[in-house]
Parts: C-alpha cells; sequence; structure tokens
C-alpha cells in the first residue's frame, strides 16, 4: 500500500498540486500523538497568501467530512494536517498486499525499458582478492539485484585487471623463478611469490625491467608465447576467483578485462586527436581538464604505450554501443575518486553526452583492530581468510547453543549453517552503514545474535519461523504450507476491526510497509544499507511483538491475523535478505 499516493489523492481536490508534488511534500511526524503521516502548508501559504495555520484548519476539516476508509481521523497541528491511519484497515490490506505478492513484494518496474551497467569486483589477475575486492563485489552484486527490483534491465560486468607492464614483468619472472609445483597447487600466491621476488631482484639488475617491457610490447602485440602464458596466469587466477564468487553467490554477464578493450583504444586516440583534444606534455599525450579545475587525463605514455584511463575511455565507447545505457556505474573504492572524475570529462569534452550517465559509486577503507588480521607490512588481508575465521567462529558459537538448547543438529547441519551465517555475517557488515563510512571489523559484533548484524537477521527469520511451523504443527525442516485463501479472505478491514490488536502488532505492520520505498531510496541513492536498516527495524519490531503478544494462544480469530503477521515478516525478511545477498536458516 502505497499512503503517501492515497494521502495525496486524498489532498488534490482541495490543493492545487499534483499527486507527486503533495506526495513528495509528505512527512514522517516525529511522535506518535501527531499521527501516521503529516502534510506541511508552508508552500501552500506563500502560493494563497494565507496563513499555512489557517490552511492546516481548512483541509483538516474538508478531509474529515468526506473521510475515506484508510483514514481514523485527522487532524491540524499549527501549519501541519496529521493524519492517523484506520489501523485495522492499515493492518488487514498491507499483510494482505505482502502475502499475495509474495516474493515479488516489494518490487516495481518503474525502471521498465532501460539498462543499467553494474561494473563490480573486477580483481587483478594474479594479484589475490582482498577485502577492498569484497567491497566492491557485495555492495555491486546488491545494487544489481536492488536495479532488477526497480524494472531494469541490468548487465553485471567484471572488469578484471589483466592487462598493463605488470604482466611483463610476470611472465619474466616466471621464466626464471616460476615453480610448476606450486603454481599448480597455489597459483595466486606463487604467482605473487615470483611478482616480489621480480621487484626485489630488479633493484639489483635494471635489465630485469628492460627484459619485461619488452615481453609486454610482444603481449600487445599478440605473440603467441607470451600471449599463452598470460592466458594461464589469467585462467589459474579465474579459478579462485569463481570459488570466492561461488560462496558470494555472485556472478556476472560480461567478463571483459582490460585486455579486451586495449585493441580499441587507437580509434579513441583518432577520436581525441581529430577534435584536438589531445596535447603533448612531457612526450606523453594528455587531455587538459583546466575548466573542470582537473590535472590533465593521460591518454598515452612517453612511450606510446597505453594506461588505465584510455582502457576506461575505450571500454565506456563499447559499453555504449553496445548496450546504449541509461546509467553505467562503477563501483569502486574512493581513492579512484579522480580517475573517474578525468575519464567522464575527457568523454563529455568529446561531446558525448552519455558521460552525465555515467556514476563512480566510491565506498570507504576496511580497518583491523585484531592483530591477526593486520594489514601492517603492507600485508593484505584476504578475502577467503575472513569467510572462514566468521563460518568458524560460528560453527563453535551453534554447537555451543546447540548443546545448551539440546537440539540435535548433526555436525553436517552445524556445517550447513555456519557457512549461511558466517558468509552472511561478512555481506551484512559491508552493507551496514552508508558505504563511503570505513568499516571497523569487530568479530564481536560481527556474529552477534542480537543487535546490528546479520545473524540478528537470521535469528529473527528464523524465529517467525518456528511459530509458523509450531502453529501449523509442521516438523522445522519441511515447507509452510502455501497461504489459505480462506485466511486471506477473512482478513480486511472490516474483520480485523473489531478484533483485540496490541500497538506492537500494528508497529511491526508499519515498519514492513515501509520496505517498498526502502528499495526505491537505496536504488535513488546507490546505498544498499538503505535495505539493511529497513530489515533491522523490521527484527526490532518484530522481536517486541513476539515479546508482547502471546500468539499460539490467541482467540482464533486474533491467532489468524497474528500468523499472517508473521508469515508476512518472513516474507519480507527474505526478499530482504535476497536482495543483501543473504542466505535464510530455519533453525540456528
Ligand atoms: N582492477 C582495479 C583494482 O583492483 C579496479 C578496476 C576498476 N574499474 C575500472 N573500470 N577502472 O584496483
Amino acid at each position: 500500500m502505497n499512503y503517501k499516493s492515497l494521502i495525496a489523492k486524498t489532498l488534490m481536490p482541495y490543493v492545487n498540486l499534483s499527486e507527486a508534488e503533495i506526495a513528495a511534500l509528505l512527512e514522517n511526524p516525529p511522535k506518535a500523538d501527531l499521527g501516521d503521516s503529516a502534510f506541511p502548508c508552508f508552500n501552500l501559504a506563500k502560493i494563497q497568501h494565507k496563513s499555512p495555520v489557517v490552511i492546516a484548519q481548512e483541509l483538516a476539516a474538508s478531509v474529515t467530512a468526506n473521510l475515506p476508509d484508510y483514514l481514523q481521523t485527522v487532524k491540524s497541528t499549527g501549519p501541519y494536517v496529521n493524519f492517523f491511519y484506520n489501523q485495522a484497515y492499515f493492518i488487514s490490506e498491507n499483510i494482505k498486499e505482502i502475502n499475495t505478492a509474495a516474493a515479488h513484494y516489494g518490487q516495481n518496474d518503474t525502471g521498465k525499458g532501460q539498462t543499467v551497467l553494474l561494473e563490480y569486483s573486477s580483481p587483478n589477475i594474479a594479484k589475490p582478492f582482498h577485502v577492498g575486492h569484497a567491497f566492491t563485489t557485495i555492495l555491486g552484486a546488491s545494487l544489481a539485484r536492488l536495479y532488477e527490483s526497480q524494472g531494469y534491465k541490468v548487465v553485471r560486468l567484471n572488469h578484471l585487471g589483466d592487462y598493463g607492464t605488470q604482466f611483463g614483468k610476470l611472465i619474466v619472472a616466471y621464466e626464471k623463478w616460476g615453480d610448476e609445483a606450486a603454481l599448480q597447487k597455489d597459483p595466486i600466491n606463487e604467482l605473487l611469490r615470483i611478482y616480489v621476488k621480480f621487484h626485489q631482484e630488479a633493484k639489483k639488475d635494471p635489465s630485469l625491467e628492460t627484459a619485461a617491457r619488452s615481453k609486454f610490447k610482444n603481449l600487445e602485440d599478440g605473440k603467441e608465447y607470451e600471449t599463452k602464458l598470460w592466458q594461464r596466469f589469467k585462467d589459474l587466477s579465474l579459478v579462485e576467483f569463481n570459488r570466492i564468487y561461488r560462496r558470494l553467490h555472485v556472478d556476472f554477464d560480461c567478463w571483459n578485462g582490460e585486455s579486451f578493450y586495449s585493441n580499441l583504444i587507437p580509434a579513441v586516440v583518432e577520436d581525441l586527436r581529430s577534435k584536438h583534444l589531445l596535447e603533448e606534455s612531457e612526450g606523453a599525450q594528455v587531455v587538459r581538464l583546466d575548466e573542470e579545475n582537473l590535472p590533465p587525463c593521460l591518454v598515452l605514455k612517453s612511450d606510446g604505450t597505453t594506461i588505465y584511463a584510455s582502457r576506461d575511455l575505450a571500454a565506456i565507447m563499447y559499453r555504449y554501443k553496445r548496450w546504449h545505457f541509461a546509467k553505467n556505474i562503477y563501483v569502486v573504492g574512493i581513492p579512484q575518486a579522480l580517475h573517474f572524475k578525468q575519464v567522464f570529462a575527457v568523454l563529455k569534452k568529446a561531446g558525448y553526452d552519455f558521460a552525465d550517465n555515467c556514476v563512480h559509486v566510491g565506498f570507504g577503507l576496511v580497518k583491523f583492530p585484531d592483530a591477526k588480521f593486520s594489514t601492517r607490512e603492507g600485508k593484505v588481508v584476504l578475502l577467503e581468510d575472513l569467510l572462514n575465521e566468521a563460518v568458524n567462529k560460528t560453527a563453535e558459537i551453534i554447537r555451543a547453543n546447540n548443546a545448551e538448547r539440546q537440539q540435535e543438529m548433526s555436525e553436517a547441519e552445524i556445517a550447513q549453517t555456519a557457512e549461511k551465517i558466517g558468509v552472511s555475517a561478512i555481506m551484512y557488515i559491508f552493507q551496514k552503514s552508508g558505504r563511503e563510512r570505513d568499516i571497523v571489523f569487530d568479530w564481536q559484533e560481527i556474529l552477534s545474535f542480537e543487535g546490528d548484524s546479520g545473524p540478528y537477521l537470521q535469528y529473527t527469520y528464523s524465529r517467525a519461523q518456528s511459530i509458523l511451523h509450531k502453529a501449523y504443527n509442521i516438523p522445522a525442516t519441511e515447507p509452510l504450507p502455501a497461504t489459505d485463501t480462506a485466511d486471506a479472505a477473512a482478513i480486511n478491514a472490516a474483520a480485523v476491526q473489531g478484533l483485540n490488536l496490541n500497538e506492537s502488532t500494528y508497529a511491526l505492520v508499519k515498519e514492513l510497509a515501509k520496505y517498498s520505498e526502502a528499495l526505491t531510496l537505496a536504488v535513488k541513492q546507490n546505498e544498499p544499507f538503505v535495505v539493511t536498516r529497513c530489515l533491522n527495524s523490521i527484527c526490532r519490531a518484530f522481536n517486541r511483538f513476539y515479546t508482547n503478544t502471546p500468539i499460539l494462544k490467541a482467540a482464533d480469530a486474533e491467532k489468524r491475523v497474528l500468523l499472517a503477521v508473521c508469515r508476512a515478516t518472513v516474507q519480507v525478511l527474505a526478499n530482504g535478505m535476497q536482495m543483501l545477498g543473504m542466505d535464510t536458516v530455519d533453525r540456528m
């Protein structure tokens, strides 16, 4: 139920504003005695040259004279019109809507016919998959699902870092110090080892750098030997990356890495040159961006080789030709903000307006107070280590709880459940706050079964599931029956009106009803945490409802509604967790 639009329609006959204009003005009152929604009259006062207080009184009187079903009362408080919802109507309509739309609840098709490109993850070949890549991967995959929930066609892109002079170095290093057995067993670590060794040795022997440059030149020229080795490094890295993607349930539609765009660069350079945008600077070719207050963008190095920025320019041109994107989104850390500003500015200067539809979605840093994951001495923290640690710690917690409650979970179920809870806990922490905030890794907080955590969502979900299973007398491991049509028919405003339902039931349904708007806002701001916050509020409201309401002991008519509320909670939590990439568990 979109109450903003309901109220807007109610007010329209009395004010000279459109539905959208009224909806945009509506506010959530800070206190319960100011109702469920409030309309400020300041704007109207300006137009009508009347006191906003008088306008509010008149509007309240007009609506009261013709009170629609969904409202209980309307009154004015100073310059505001306060709307109090009819709670029976609100509960029944929302519950019905949620349980009918089920897995689709919360979605809409505002984005229909438009394509959004989401580039995320984009790790570097032959380098470890570290926490920074976890951040982009988790955020990006959620944004992809969120855009889809609004009807957009989404193309998921993994812009692999598979090109550049470092591959010349790797080839030289492999020839000199490569250990074939180690490469088979632990490819990325072995590639990293020889890469580090290259840099140590090159300090003593500069001829290594020359050799590396010539290897990279051969690679750029498509020579068979170098291309084969490079492909092998890439394939080996992808085996490891795919193992991680499977655990995170992440996928891509297009895996074109930087190497793919390398061949398309000459055309871009030619285009910039013909538009007189290229200038020479210390032997290199740059585009000056003085008017934009940005440093020049380096397009070709002095030796004629291409660089990161030119590959991005070529990639955008290619993407626009292929997909005619409405938006081209980059989920990449904040340190690359300048790079993207420059790339978009160059395109804009070259007359490509689609540059305005390119968006850099940045994110903060991850910090580890825990000595075990210290990042000192340039060490990076690997995502896989974090996932394993989270899963192991979760298994211990479940084992302890299990013994305490004498629940009989087999070791296999514990392992499976711990994987779901542990991985989801990591997913949660990356989406818990605004993405530009730094994350401080605190295991206690991450794995807490209460509070602002992934396990708390799963715990609440399983609690709601377990009441339903008890009520229907179905074992925890079996699925619930589909919603009963008799139930659906019985839950209407008139039937709910006379029932004895408490405030916390209404408060819970109010939180559930905010879910659709949370999805829309999350997309508007490219912030999955808006959904996280909404789900967390639902959990808090559910746990209050659970404590205050003897659901299973209620009289039949009440129980029917309370169980439907539990079902709706399960549904919204499941839908929302799916958006965030998290798994649900039926018991924990
Ligand atoms: N591979 C880069 C890194 O790991 C990120 C790539 C970002 N995407 C882009 N189109 N430049 O830092």
